[in-house]
């Protein structure tokens, strides 16, 4: 695919351990090259950049498998490690999901929607740590696919700022919103991969095998976890949509709870807005502007609304050219 580049966020290069790959810096819409292929990126750099609030670096589509292979195998070994206790693992998620993070608010002017979310999310997985069930069912979902896993990781930095906005939530809500989100495809587990990561169009039938994921899930976790029903609403209930036409209940609108429209909505926006497959990936007002125009309905305008505050800004009206 052409013209993506992956953030990584710069506390968590190690200098040893890091792949020789190009660094870059971002400018507007533009990259520039920090470090070539050959130069070591050293401590030092590090230091000099956070110092100068710069907090990623990318990589260019050129190395995107060198460099998403090294984050995923890097993840994977220690959150295997039976060494590393739960807080351990919190921060090692806490460090993948910040380089993902970013994709969310590439816009500069986001930068403080940036910190706030890498803020939310820093707090709920230090509670994630805590809990070994929503940990070891988090790791399930790495193993067994890990789009899957960064794509949750995405949602979830955005939905907890959209609730952040939205609602006055106590503390612990927010940390089971946190949790539900971060697991809402768990029931992706039981799909096949070659469905999960099939490219194309899928066949009517695996169509139908993908969307029993929220009803296995939801059923799986019930019984095996304590995860409450804040959360396992959200894990049900993501696909629902206000208007009755979601599933797998096809329910309406009261009878969505409100965390699992929220998160909802960061579900499609997510997929909208980052999509490192395909090629597809629409800029966030398009994104907006479609879950308006084209899924009238399917979702609560007041949550729109807050959700283009975090995400847009200022874009010409003029580019709706759809
Ligand atoms: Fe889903």
């Amino acid at each position: 695919m052409e013209g993506y580049y992956i953030p990584v966020g710069v506390e968590s290069i190690e200098p040893e351990l890091f792949p020789d790959v190009a660094l870059y810096l971002r400018s507007g819409k533009n990259y520039v090259l920090y470090k070539s292929h050959g130069r070591n990126f050293s401590k030092q750099d590090a230091v000099r950049l956070i110092a100068n609030n710069i907090d990623f670096l990318y990589v260019s589509p050129a190395d995107m498998e060198i460099i998403t292979s090294y984050l995923e195998e890097n993840a994977e070994r220690l959150l295997n490690d039976d060494s590393f206790d739960g807080r351990t693992k919190g921060k090692i998620i806490y460090q993948t999901s910040i380089n993902f993070v970013g994709d969310l608010f590439q816009n500069p002017k986001k930068v403080g929607d940036l910190n706030r979310s890498k803020r939310l999310m820093e707090n709920l997985l230090s509670y994630l740590s805590r809990d070994r069930d929503a940990l070891s069912s988090l790791e399930t979902v790495m193993t067994h696919n890990y789009h899957t896993f960064v794509h949750s990781l995405q949602v979830t930095a955005l939905s907890v700022l959209l609730h952040s906005e939205a609602y006055n939530l106590a503390h612990d809500e927010m940390v089971d919103v946190g949790i539900g989100t971060l697991l809402h495809d768990f029931g992706k587990i039981f799909t096949p991969q070659k469905i999960l990561n099939k490219v194309g169009k899928l066949t009517e039938e695996e169509i139908s095998i993908i969307k029993r994921h929220p009803e296995d899930g939801y059923q799986y976790l019930k019984e095996n976890t304590r995860l409450n029903d804040i959360s396992l609403a959200i894990v049900r209930d993501h696909h629902e949509r206000i208007n009755g036409k979601g599933y797998p209940r096809a329910l309406k609108k009261a009878e969505i709870s409100r965390s699992a429209q929220a998160s909802g909505l960061c579900n499609v926006y997510c997929t909208l807005t980052i999509d490192r497959s395909g090629g597809k990936a629409l800029p966030p007002y398009l994104a907006i502007h479609l879950m308006r125009q084209e899924m009238q309905d399917a979702f609560d305008e007041r949550l729109i609304k807050i959700l283009e505050g975090i995400t847009c800004s200022e874009e010409p009206q003029q580019q709706l050219i759809l």
